[in-house]
């Protein structure tokens, strides 16, 4: 692989060893994938940040690495196994503290402590055609289809090590000719809600880590994609799709390819129910609802809060989000609308990565297919998979005087 003489200079320790050691990984990531050279990022989002998911092995590896390692591009981290500002959802006070060292040495390498795997709804958001290097798999589907930027599917330590060097390996998803299509979808019918991680889910089984080009009926809204693409992440390992009229690379998806010898799918309206139907492991009813997956918007915290205004709830309800949208939900009321009911805003985590299974709960609603996917394999728990709204109807015990 071609390096520049500043390249070398890094890889030969002139930068310190966080920096030889992060070029090492960058070099033999490269090298694995045929890369000719390396390219300069303009962002990170570094996952491996819960102690559930990483351990104490993680923990040593990034208390090490902060002694000297310092990030030089805006990064921000994915979701940690706890609400790293609230005591109250019932962690164990050892999982939590060994949590919170695990985000101090993230904080010591300057990487922003937004822990989300929304960054692009809170300040980490390239522009079309910027290389990044972003690890959390619903955000490469998001930052590479909905924005246009170029990024492979990194894992927690090659994100770290581009963060610390600036730089990724080109290959993959970094170069033009792997970004065309490979799969044309189309959709028969009008869809919405819980319908778009349906569809992703469906579509990701389909067609692994290729590259789906989805023809929809309607049009659909940055909320709708980011579940598209969290379901597409997480039953296949698609890391970029294309919508036909809607994200930014669609128009040079198709041109250059014989559409015939390309693979055509039809998804019916019979396909998206019985998928979502397959989604649910039990029939029982949540004693938690669980919503953002991917960490929700204002807009969708906005939704809840509306459905919420003056009613209580029977169940828990945890609503995931970052604490940068906490704090507009905060000042515009929702929080409080919410919390009233009996739910609450929970920052810096998710149903996945937080050991809720530690919790005493047995089914988890969710209205996210990747949820519906991941929580019975990582959490052991039951799910039911459904649209916001039903969750909520059958969850609202009384109406408020
Ligand atoms: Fe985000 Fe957790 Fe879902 S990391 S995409 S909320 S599984």
């Amino acid at each position: 692989m071609y390096l520049t003489p500043e390249e070398e200079k890094m890889e030969a320790g002139e930068y310190g060893a966080a920096v030889q050691k992060s070029m090492e990984i960058i070099i033999a990531l490269g090298e694995i994938y045929s890369a000719e050279r390396l390219v300069n990022i303009t962002s990170a989002q570094i996952a491996g940040v819960s102690y559930k998911t990483i351990g104490d092995a993680g923990l040593e590896f990034l208390e090490d690495m902060s002694k000297d390692a310092r990030v030089i591009v805006p990064s921000t981290l994915n979701p940690a196994g706890v609400d790293l500002d609230r005591r109250d959802l019932g962690f164990s006070k050892e999982f939590t503290e060994r949590q919170l060292k695990i985000i101090e040495a993230y904080r010591k390498m300057d990487i922003t402590t937004t822990c989300t795997c929304t960054p692009y709804l809170v300040g980490n958001v390239p522009v079309k055609g910027d290389h990044v290097a972003w690890s959390e798999s619903s955000a490469v589907a998001y930052v590479n289809s909905v924005i246009g930027a170029k990024t492979n599917r990194e894992g927690g330590p090659g994100a770290l090590s581009a963060a610390i060097c600036g730089k990724t390996a080109e290959y993959g998803f970094h170069l033009d000719e792997n970004r065309k299509a490979n799969l044309i979808v189309e959709v028969e019918d009008e869809i919405k809600g819980a319908d778009y991680g349906a569809i992703g889910y469906l579509v990701g089984k389909a067609v692994g880590d290729g590259v789906p080009y989805f023809k929809f009926k309607n049009r659909s809204s940055i909320d709708d994609l980011k579940s598209l693409g969290a379901a597409l992440a997480s039953s296949g390992a698609v890391a970029l799709y294309h919508v036909e009229h809607l994200t930014p690379e669609y128009k040079e998806a198709l041109p250059g390819l014989d559409i015939s010898d390309l693979e055509q799918i039809s998804i019916s309206r019979a396909d998206i129910n019985e998928t979502r139907e397959k989604l649910s492991t039990s029939s029982k009813k949540p004693d938690l609802i669980c919503l953002g997956c991917p960490h929700s918007s204002i807009e969708e915290i906005k939704q809840i809060a509306e459905k919420l205004a003056g009613k209580l709830l029977k169940n828990q309800l945890w609503v995931c989000t970052s604490i940068s949208v906490k704090a507009a939900a905060d000042r515009m009321g929702y929080t409080e609308i919410i919390e009233k009911a009996g739910g609450k805003l929970v920052c810096d985590t998710c149903m996945v990565v937080a050991p809720i299974e530690e919790l005493g709960f047995e089914v988890i609603g969710v209205d996210s297919a990747k949820a519906a996917n991941y929580v019975p394999s990582m959490c052991r728990l039951d799910v039911v998979f459904d649209d916001l709204e039903n969750l909520l109807k059958s969850s609202i015990l009384e109406r408020k005087s």
